[in-house]
């Protein structure tokens, strides 16, 4: 790492480490437990420079930022036309865990919030597959886009399944109308255990750098979409990452991103950088305070906005 951006970094992480504003997201018991100082920022660069100061190497799980990438390998299996049929891709303007379902046909209105996450995870691999192949069919996809090999952490996993009762209710009624086939216990105990992937920041910068370089993850080398998939995913990060926030954050940082509830949180910006923050107090929208605040900053003083 040079030394340049790491000072920059570090100066800005000092300056947010004093918010002590937000919560620990406590509706998973294990989140609660975290530690809510963590606090780091790595930038990845398309030709695979990393940069990044402070808690950059700490696993946390990856929780909501698996959406766009389990979404990408959705479409990489499927094709477009088989998953918009069941997805669509329009922001709901509400919390990530509402039911958000279009009237008449039941396709949960984008695959950013839960019941879109939930279609989406069930549409990663292909049909045959059965769940347990399905989850390892997307956490070696989730790995591809690290660039080395992620592993589930089984306590966060088994201490959100037993607490899942509305994203349980949100696949059922999938299931009723036909958007889920499958058991809808199955297909959440799949998505659970993708948001229960264990990350760094470190990883998800370059998790955003691989969307950033067009699907080619920056080290590795390796072609994990191809461009019109990772066209189709940042856009819906733009409109939708940031869940009923996401018009505050179009105007104010203006870069295709997503939050985690775990307090990751990454930006993409096509062609230069993947940024990833981590901090696990989170705002009222379940976004991270310090994250927020620090693409604030990194928006303005660089010129991110991408308009
Ligand atoms: O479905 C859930 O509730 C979580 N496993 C993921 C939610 C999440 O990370 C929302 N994002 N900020």
């Amino acid at each position: 790492m040079r030394s340049i951006i790491p000072d920059y970094l570090a100066q800005a992480l000092g300056d947010v480490e004093s918010d002590t504003s937000g919560r620990l997201a406590d509706y998973i018991p294990e989140l609660a437990a975290a530690d809510p100082e963590r606090l780091g920022a790595v930038f990845a660069t398309v030709d695979g420079e990393v940069y990044g100061a402070g808690d950059i190497d700490t696993e946390f799980t990856i929780q909501s930022i698996s959406k766009p990438f389990a979404y990408a390998l959705a479409l990489a299996d499927r094709g477009f036309d088989p998953v918009l049929a069941k997805v669509g891709v329009e922001p709901s303007g509400e919390a990530f865990n509402q039911i958000s379902l279009e009237i008449d046909t039941g396709r949960p209105l984008n695959p950013m919030i839960n019941a879109g996450a939930i279609t989406a995870h069930s549409l990663a691999g292909s049909e045959d597959m059965n769940p347990s192949e399905r989850v390892e069919r997307v956490v070696r996809g989730l790995s591809a886009f690290a660039g080395r090999p992620l592993e589930i952490d089984e306590s966060v996993c088994v201490s959100e399944m037993e607490h899942a009762h509305r994203n349980l209710a949100i696949a059922h009624m999938l299931r009723s109308y036909g958007i889920l086939t499958e058991n809808p216990r199955d297909v959440v105990e799949g998505y659970t255990r993708q948001c229960s992937v264990l990350v760094t920041a470190r990883d998800l910068a370059m998790m955003a750098a691989t969307l950033a370089n067009r699907g080619v993850n920056p080290l590795s080398g390796e072609r994990v979409i191809h461009e019109p998939v990772v066209r189709q995913v940042l856009s819906v990060m733009s409109t939708c990452g940031m869940y009923d926030a996401a018009g505050d954050w179009a105007t104010q940082v203006g870069i295709p991103a997503k939050s985690g509830v775990a307090g990751g949180l990454i930006g993409a910006l096509p062609g230069q950088i993947g940024i990833a923050t981590f901090s696990p107090r989170l705002d009222a929208h379940g976004n991270s305070v310090r994250g927020v605040s620090l693409f604030e900053r990194f928006s303005s003083d660089m010129g991110l906005h991408v308009m």
